[in-house]
């Protein structure tokens, strides 16, 4: 019998329980995963939390990604096996001892990778090449400055970027994350708890220095970033963890953030030749773009060029408290939700 971890209703990290889940045949296109470790990502928390526009209604199991073994596949499934490691993107339903994925969600999981390094590679690293080498097209030699470095996607897009050749700027909540982020390759770290990054920037490195900003914080950072970008820099914007503080939600900070992001004129971006793109890397899933993306990401984790950076892992009976790991800003890199094999 499966199980998973379900959120039943929105709220605190407590709202998750533990549901038997009937096992389902896979349909004659799908790959029914036995899995052995999830992805934990922040959206998981907004959603927890109701603050997530796409998230279904309640109740039900969130979960972006996975990695596992195939237990079953469909009729017309040509690529995938019985007994195949693999990682997935699953939409929703990852936090889950099985789940089935449609095949062309599903990418093999390399040999030296474990299934913990798999399931916490796809969402960061598609994330993180989308914005860097199909939206802002960085070239070497490029200034890029990313928000929540020591984060998931911020570690991912790191070391995308370095391996480009760009100079990477990166803002985080204490120097602990910062020193990591340097072992990594960070060329210039800002403590954004204790120096307002534009004015450290333009203090130590010039006026607007950048050529592209990676920002998931969103609110009044979007302003802030445009300061820093030279004629021709691009923002990508694609989330608004300002949004929310802790466990609670504070109405006035969810309105302003999002109210700062609904104000953006044309006419000012014309004004100072700067490009604005939002992404959402969910909703691209089905275009051929995630399908080269996916490849190009494996070929640089096969020629170890880049990996996983693996925060805590968490059984996955304790997804919870793997939210409020998340939430108190614990984490460097990823955090990863385990299922014990009896
Ligand atoms: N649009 C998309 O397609 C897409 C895809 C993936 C992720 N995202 C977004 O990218 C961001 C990073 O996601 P992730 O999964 O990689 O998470 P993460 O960065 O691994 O973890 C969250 C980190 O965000 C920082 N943070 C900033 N504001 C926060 C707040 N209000 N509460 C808690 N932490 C906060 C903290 O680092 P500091 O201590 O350094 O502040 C924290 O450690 C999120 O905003 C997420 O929604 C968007």
């Amino acid at each position: 019998m499966a199980w998973a971890m379900q959120i039943s209703k929105t709220g605190k990290a407590d709202v998750f329980e533990k549901v038997m889940l009937p096992v389902r045949e896979p349909g004659p296109k799908e790959v029914l995963i036995d899995v052995r470790a999830c992805g934990v990502n922040f959206a998981d928390v907004l959603m927890r939390m109701g603050l997530y526009p796409e998230a279904p209604k309640t109740p039900f199991v969130p979960g972006y990604e996975v990695a596992g073994v195939v237990a079953q596949v469909g009729a017309d499934v040509t690529d995938y096996k019985p007994g195949d490691r693999v990682m997935a993107a699953t939409y929703f339903g990852g936090y889950a001892t099985q789940v089935c994925c449609d095949e062309v969600k599903v990418l093999p999981l390399p040999e030296h990778l474990s299934f913990e390094e798999g399931a916490g590679l796809l969402v960061n690293f598609m994330t993180a090449w989308v914005a860097l080498h199909e939206m802002a097209r960085i070239r070497e030699g490029d200034h890029v400055l990313i928000h929540g470095i020591a984060g998931g996607v911020g570690l991912a897009a790191l070391q995308l970027a370095k391996q480009a050749g760009c100079v990477v700027y990166g803002t985080a909540g204490s120097q602990a994350k910062l020193d990591y982020a340097k072992t990594m390759g960070l060329d210039y770290g800002i403590n954004y708890l204790r120096q307002d990054f534009v004015s450290d920037v333009r203090l130590n490195v010039g006026r607007r220095p950048l050529d592209v900003v990676l920002d998931p914080i969103g609110g009044d950072y979007i302003a802030k970033n445009r300061k820093l970008l030279k004629p021709t820099g691009k923002l990508i914007v694609f989330g608004m963890s300002n949004a929310i503080s802790g466990e609670k939600i504070n109405i006035l900070k969810t309105l302003k953030t999002a109210v700062n992001m609904f104000h953006i004129s044309l006419m000012s971006l014309m004004g100072q030749n700067q490009g604005i793109f939002g992404l959402n890397v969910l909703r691209l899933w089905d275009f051929p773009i995630m399908r080269s993306s996916g490849q190009a990401i494996l070929k640089a984790f096969e020629d170890q060029q880049v990996k996983c950076i693996l925060s805590d892992t968490f059984p996955l009976e304790q997804a919870a408290e793997a939210h409020r790991y998340l939430q108190d800003r614990r984490n460097v890199g990823k955090v990863v939700l385990t299922v014990a094999q009896e």
